[in-house]
C-alpha cells in the first residue's frame, strides 16, 4: 500500500526551517590568519589562492576603491605606478593622479631632473596659476615677442602689473604681433578700468567654482585676474582650465589632488653615499627639501632590502627633518623588516622581494618570499604599528591586485603599465607589432643609469663585477593609461562586489581563501575553447 505523507511531514514552511549550517563554508573557506598558518611551511602567492564570494548588497559600481598611503595622504584608486625608468616620469605620474591614483618619479636621472618632474606634476592645470607671468606698462610689443621666443612660451596674453605689483591691464594675445612691435604695451593693452577681476577673498575657498561662476556671468571673457584689497595680483584662472578640471570632476573617476588642489605625486630616493660607504646625509637633506619646496606628496625610499641599518638610517634621517612629509619604504618581505621600518618613521613599507615581471632576485641570490605570504605576514606587523602596505611587484591581472588588497592597502605595478603610452620609452615594431623596453631597475643597464645604490652597488664601482637582478625586456604597447586602469579597476570592483565589501577596509575584514591546484588553476583561465580575439587596434 502507497504511504502518502501527512502534510506535516512535507517540507516545513520557511518560517520554521531550521538554520542553514554554515560550518562546511567555515570549515573550507578560511580567513587570513587560519589559512596563511595551515599552509605552512609552504609559501603562496597570487594563482595559488582563490577568494570564496560571500552574501552581497554590493553592485561593483557601487564599491569604493579609496585608501590611503598616510594620514596626509589619500587616493581615489589603490595602485600606484612604480619607480622604475621605463614606467614613471611626470607624464606617467600626471595620468595616474588624473585617475585617482599615484606615480612615484623613478631616480635614474639627474637630481635636479627629478625635481622638474615633480614639479611638473604639480603645476600640470593649476586651477589657480599662483605666479602668472606678468608684463610691464612700459615694455615694446618687440620686447614681448622676444620673451615669447626665448621662453618658448605657448601663450601671448599677459596681464599687465606696475612696479608696486598692482594690475595696470592686460595685454591680449590678438595685439602681441611683428605690425605693433615698436608700440608701448600701456598704449595696446586692454585697461584696469575696463576689466573685470575677482577679489582673491571670494576666490580662496573653492577657486574653481568661483571661476566657473564668474565665466557664466561674464560672457565671453577668458581669464580670471585674482586681486587683493590693494588691487595686487594674486592669481589667474584660465576658463579652459576651469573647462578641464569640471570636465573631470564629473569623470568616473576623481583626480588625487592635494589640499590646494594640485596633482599628488612621489618620487623615490635613492641611498646616496659617500665614498667612505657613509650615508650622505647633505647630499640626501638638500635634494628632499627640493622635492618638498615643489610640493612633493611622498617620498619613497627604494631599495632591493630595506631591512638594513643604511635604510633605517635613511628613513630616520627625512623623517627627523620632514615631521609631516609621507615617507614609502622598502622593500621586505618580513614581520621584523616591517617593525623596523615603522620604527625608523615609514608612513606605507613596499613589500616584495622579487615577485616583479623582470626580478631575478631570487634566481641570483636564492632570496625573497612568495607576494601572498610576504603580505600575509608583513600585515601582521604593520596591523600592529599602524602602517600601510603596498604589495610592489607581481600583478599581472585585476584578480592579482583584489587578492593583494585583502591583505595590502595599495599595489606598485610595473610590468602592467609599461606598455601604455604614457610610459616613459621608445616604442619600435618588430614583425609588426609595436613594442616598448621595459627593464628592472637591476638590470646591469639601468644600474649604469643609476640605480646601483638600489641594489646595495656602487654604479662607479668597475672593479668589482656587479650582478644583475633584473632583466630588460619588452612590453607589447597597450594604449592609453585611462583604458588599462578602467579594466584593472573595473576587476577590482567586481572583486568587492562578489565579497559584499563596500570598501578596501572591509576586503580585508571579510577576505576567505582557498589554497587552488594546478587542474584549479587550469580551470581558472579559459580552456579548451579557440578564444576569439576582441582586442581594439
Ligand atoms: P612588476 O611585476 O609590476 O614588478 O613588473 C615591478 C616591481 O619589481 C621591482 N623591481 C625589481 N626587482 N630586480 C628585482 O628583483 C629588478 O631589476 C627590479 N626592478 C624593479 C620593483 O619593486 C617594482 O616596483
Amino acid at each position: 500500500m502507497t504511504k502518502v505523507a501527512k502534510p506535516s511531514a512535507r517540507r516545513q514552511p520557511p518560517a520554521t526551517r531550521s538554520a542553514v549550517d554554515t560550518t562546511t563554508d567555515t570549515e573550507f573557506y578560511l580567513p587570513a590568519d587560519a589559512f596563511f598558518r595551515a599552509s605552512l611551511p609552504t609559501a603562496l602567492t597570487f594563482d595559488d589562492v582563490s577568494l570564496a564570494t560571500l552574501h552581497s548588497e554590493i553592485l561593483p559600481r557601487d564599491a569604493d576603491t579609496a585608501t590611503a598611503l598616510s594620514d596626509s595622504l589619500r587616493l581615489h584608486i589603490p595602485i600606484i605606478s612604480s619607480d622604475m625608468d621605463t614606467v614613471t616620469e611626470s607624464r606617467m605620474a600626471i595620468a595616474m593622479a588624473l585617475n585617482g591614483g599615484l606615480g612615484l618619479i623613478h631616480y635614474n636621472m639627474p637630481g635636479k631632473e627629478q625635481i622638474k618632474e615633480v614639479a611638473r606634476v604639480k603645476r600640470h592645470i593649476h586651477g589657480v596659476i599662483q605666479d602668472p607671468i606678468t608684463v610691464g606698462p612700459d615694455l615694446l610689443i618687440g620686447d614681448i615677442l622676444a620673451m615669447i621666443e626665448a621662453k618658448s612660451f605657448s601663450f601671448s596674453t599677459f596681464p599687465v602689473v606696475d612696479s608696486a605689483g598692482r594690475l595696470a591691464g592686460l595685454l591680449s594675445g590678438n595685439v602681441v604681433k611683428d605690425r605693433y612691435r615698436t608700440k608701448r604695451v600701456s598704449e595696446v593693452m586692454t585697461p584696469r578700468s575696463a576689466l573685470i577681476s575677482e577679489s582673491a577673498g571670494a576666490a580662496a575657498k573653492d577657486p574653481i567654482a568661483a571661476a566657473d561662476r564668474f565665466f557664466t556671468a561674464n560672457v565671453g571673457i577668458n581669464k580670471m585676474l585674482v586681486v587683493d584689497t590693494a588691487d595686487r595680483l594674486r592669481g589667474l584662472i584660465t576658463a579652459s582650465d576651469v573647462e578641464r578640471i569640471t570636465t573631470e570632476a564629473k569623470a568616473r573617476r576623481k583626480p588625487a589632488r592635494d589640499s590646494q588642489f594640485r596633482l599628488v605625486v612621489g618620487a623615490a630616493l635613492a641611498p646616496v653615499r659617500r665614498p667612505d660607504g657613509r650615508l650622505d646625509r647633505d647630499k640626501i637633506l638638500n635634494h628632499v627639501g627640493h622635492l618638498v619646496d615643489e610640493a612633493v606628496d611622498a617620498v619613497a625610499v627604494s631599495t632591493a632590502h630595506g631591512h638594513t641599518a643604511g635604510v633605517g638610517d635613511m628613513v630616520k634621517l627625512v623623517r627627523s627633518a620632514f615631521p609631516a612629509l609621507t615617507i614609502i619604504a622598502g622593500n621586505v618581505t618580513s614581520a621584523a623588516g616591517t617593525a623596523f621600518l615603522a620604527d625608523c618613521g615609514a608612513d606605507a613599507i613596499k613589500i616584495g622581494q622579487g615577485p616583479g615581471s623582470i626580478c631575478t632576485t631570487r634566481i641570483v641570490a636564492g632570496v625573497g618570499i612568495p607576494q601572498l605570504t610576504a603580505l600575509y605576514v608583513a600585515s601582521t606587523a604593520s596591523k600592529k604599528k599602524n602602517v600601510k602596505l603596498l604589495a610592489d611587484g607581481g600583478i599581472t591581472k585585476s584578480g592579482d591586485i583584489v587578492k593583494a588588497l585583502t591583505l595590502a592597502d595599495a599595489v606598485i605595478c610595473g610590468g602592467i603599465l609599461a606598455g601604455c603610452r604614457e610610459a616613459p620609452g621608445e616604442i619600435m615594431e618588430i614583425s609588426g607589432k609595436v613594442y616598448k623596453q621595459y627593464r628592472g631597475m637591476g638590470s646591469l643597464s639601468a644600474m649604469k643609469a643609476g640605480s646601483a645604490a638600489r641594489y646595495g652597488h656602487d654604479k662607479n664601482d668597475h672593479a668589482r663585477k656587479v650582478t644583475a637582478e633584473g632583466i630588460e625586456a619588452l612590453k607589447e604597447v597597450s594604449g592609453s593609461l585611462d583604458d588599462t586602469l578602467d579594466n584593472l579597476i573595473g576587476g577590482v570592483q567586481s572583486g568587492m562586489g562578489y565579497l559584499g565589501a563596500a570598501t578596501l577596509p572591509a576586503l580585508r575584514e571579510k577576505a576567505r581563501y582557498i589554497r587552488v591546484s594546478p587542474a584549479g588553476q587550469k580551470e581558472a583561465a579559459p580552456h579548451d575553447v579557440i578564444e576569439v580575439s576582441t582586442r581594439k587596434n
